[in-house]
Parts: C-alpha cells; sequence; structure tokens
C-alpha cells in the first residue's frame, strides 16, 4: 500500500474523532509503531489537528466529515446528478492544476469538476497562498470552455460570484456581498475566493478553470495565519453545515451560473450585481501597482470591467494587478 492510500485509510480511522490507540492503529494499517507516529506528524502538516495522550491515543480535535462523491451526487438536484461528471480527491496540489491537465488530455466534458480535501499548493489571486487544511473547507475547481476566447473570462468570475453569493443567502446567511472582482464576503470579512486560470487555444478559443476556496470550518490555528479579516460558513450559521450538502448546493449554483452565463452573458447577473455589491456608491480607493486612484464605485460594465468616479467622469478598470479598497473597511 502506498504512503498516500495509508494516510487515507487512517483518515478515515479517526474521521469520527474518537480515541484510537497507536497499537489500534498500526494493527488496522499494518504499519509499526513508529510508522503511525509519522503518519500522525503528517496529518498535522496537512492541517489537521491532533490529540495525543498517553494511554488512550490520538484523536482528532474534532469528527471530520469527509466528502464522498456519492453523498454529493444524493444531494443534487437532478439536473446535475450524472452531467458534467465529478471527482473527490483527497490532497492535491492545487484542484485548479488537476483539472488544467484532464481538460489539457480533452477528456473531460465542460463543467467537469474536481473537489479536494486539502491542497498542498493551494493559489490564489496575485501569487498569494491559499490556506487549504485538510477536511476543513472546500477547494473546487471546475472546467469551462471559452469558445469565444478568454475576453469572456472576467464576466465569468463574477458570475461565478453572485451563484456563492446566493448560495450562502439561501443558506440563510445575511449580509452576504461581493467584493470585485472575485470575492465574497460576510459582514465585511472574506468567506470564499474565485480563481480563474486561462489556457488559449488555436483558432481564438480557450480553457477556463475555475477554482474556489470556500471557507467552511477553518481550524482556528491555520485561520491565525490568513493576513485579511476571514470567516467560515460554521461561524455564521447556527447549526453544523454538512460538507457534502454544500459541496452539492455550490455545484449545481455554479454550473447553473455558467450555462447562464453562456446563454445571456454577464446581462443576467447585473441586477444580481447591484445587489450583493459591496461598494456601490461607496468611495473606493484602487490600487494598481504604484498607482493610487480615489472615487466612488458606480458598479460593472457589461464585460464585468468595475466603474469608479472621479471628477474627470466615470473610468472602467479590468482585473490584473488592480486591487480595490473601501476607504475605510474591507481590505
Ligand atoms: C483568492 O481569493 O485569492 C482566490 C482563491 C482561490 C482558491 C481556490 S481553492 C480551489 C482552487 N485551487 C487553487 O489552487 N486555488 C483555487
Amino acid at each position: 500500500m502506498k504512503q498516500a492510500e495509508r494516510l487515507d485509510q487512517l483518515i478515515r480511522l479517526l474521521a469520527n474523532g474518537e480515541f484510537h490507540s497507536g497499537q489500534a492503529i498500526g494493527e488496522s494499517l499494518s504499519i509499526s509503531r513508529a510508522a503511525v507516529n509519522q503518519h500522525i506528524h503528517k496529518l498535522e502538516e496537512l492541517g489537521l489537528e491532533l490529540f495525543s495522550v498517553t494511554g488512550r491515543g490520538y484523536k482528532l480535535a474534532r469528527p471530520i466529515e469527509l466528502l464522498q462523491a456519492a453523498a454529493i451526487e444524493e444531494e443534487t438536484p437532478t439536473k446535475w446528478r450524472k452531467k458534467p461528471g465529478f471527482e473527490v480527491r483527497s490532497v492535491v496540489d492545487s484542484s485548479n492544476d488537476q483539472v488544467k491537465l484532464l481538460a489539457q488530455d480533452g477528456t473531460v466534458d465542460a463543467g467537469f469538476s474536481i473537489f479536494a480535501e486539502a491542497q498542498t499548493a493551494g493559489r490564489g489571486r496575485r501569487g498569494k497562498h491559499w490556506f487549504s487544511p485538510f477536511g476543513s473547507n472546500l477547494y473546487f475547481s471546475v472546467y469551462w470552455p471559452l469558445e469565444d476566447g478568454i475576453h469572456g473570462a472576467m464576466g465569468l468570475s463574477l458570475a461565478v460570484g453572485i451563484a456563492l453569493a446566493e448560495c450562502f443567502t439561501e443558506l440563510g446567511i445575511e449580509a452576504v456581498s461581493v467584493k470585485w472582482p472575485n470575492d465574497v464576503y460576510i459582514n465585511g470579512k472574506k468567506v470564499a475566493g474565485i480563481l480563474v486560470d486561462l489556457e488559449t487555444l488555436p483558432e481564438g478559443a480557450a480553457h477556463s478553470i475555475i477554482g474556489m476556496g470556500i471557507n467552511l470550518r477553518m481550524p482556528e490555528f491555520v485561520g491565525r495565519n490568513i493576513d485579511q479579516a476571514w470567516t467560515d460558513l460554521n461561524s455564521e450559521l447556527p447549526q453544523l453545515v454538512s460538507r457534502n450538502c454544500i459541496a452539492a448546493q455550490v455545484r449545481s449554483s455554479v454550473l447553473s451560473a455558467l450555462q447562464q452565463y453562456e446563454q445571456y452573458g454577464l446581462a443576467a447577473f447585473q441586477q444580481s450585481w447591484r445587489q450583493y455589491d459591496c461598494f456601490l456608491d461607496k468611495p473606493v480607493k484602487l490600487i494598481m501597482g504604484q498607482r493610487v486612484c480615489l472615487g466612488t464605485c458606480r458598479g460593472i460594465d457589461e464585460n464585468g470591467a468595475l466603474l469608479v468616479e472621479d471628477e474627470h467622469g466615470v473610468r472602467r478598470y479590468f482585473g490584473g494587478e488592480v486591487s480595490l479598497r473601501a476607504q475605510d473597511a474591507i481590505n
């Protein structure tokens, strides 16, 4: 058995949150006590919080609900049940990179997606690291071909942001908002981020891989390393949310949004964007490298560019290195 398989087996054993003695673990995985220690250490590196008590053994700080394709499928509305396909993976580098490999092979349909339990090289926008501890949050990537090429990509990520915001609202969370271009907030704290990777193809078409990181139950010891205000769905809801249930809801909302975007473009999302936009008609500061622009946010244009009004009129700003800050609030 390979090390990765043993780790999976160990996680399944510990997932119930109860104590398991080193001896019982060793027997069940057919490994020595020393190897049990090494495996436990590896789990800690993956962001799992463990207790070890002499005489009792090891236990997770809290039980985890592992993602299961069958459970996600069961919670999925009929329309998205069979196709497009999706996979649940355990530990990956980045779910975007895994989807990209399959897209390059040409073996997957539009909407094919991967959920990962943990990422060792999770990527955020502008080269930032995306903290991806095991079994706590959702790391989800979808393949979507762009027949007309990359110019539709900005609108695409805004449409997906709206899909996530609507999904969180349906869970009963108030004060959900979107921050241009790719973030979802609850009460001014980031709960989800979107990263779109693009690959141009001959004849003007492109592949897009839309990756979403959604905080469900971020372990406190991991959250301490995040350099901005954040929250997770569990802190915003009165009861624990099922990871498989949320995974199914997010997947079907995103697929519906992508289909709608393909049919009607960003026009289908303009009204929702105005409803969720956390900066609409507020004073904003735009930072583009060394350049800073001050003005009032006037929403987005038909392509998804940000509209900012200053003394010279309304200007459009596109993605890339642009970052947006309210002068007094979210960063
Ligand atoms: C951001 O807000 O900076 C975007 C974060 C995107 C993170 C997700 S997690 C799933 C997918 N795989 C990655 O490596 N990144 C995205």
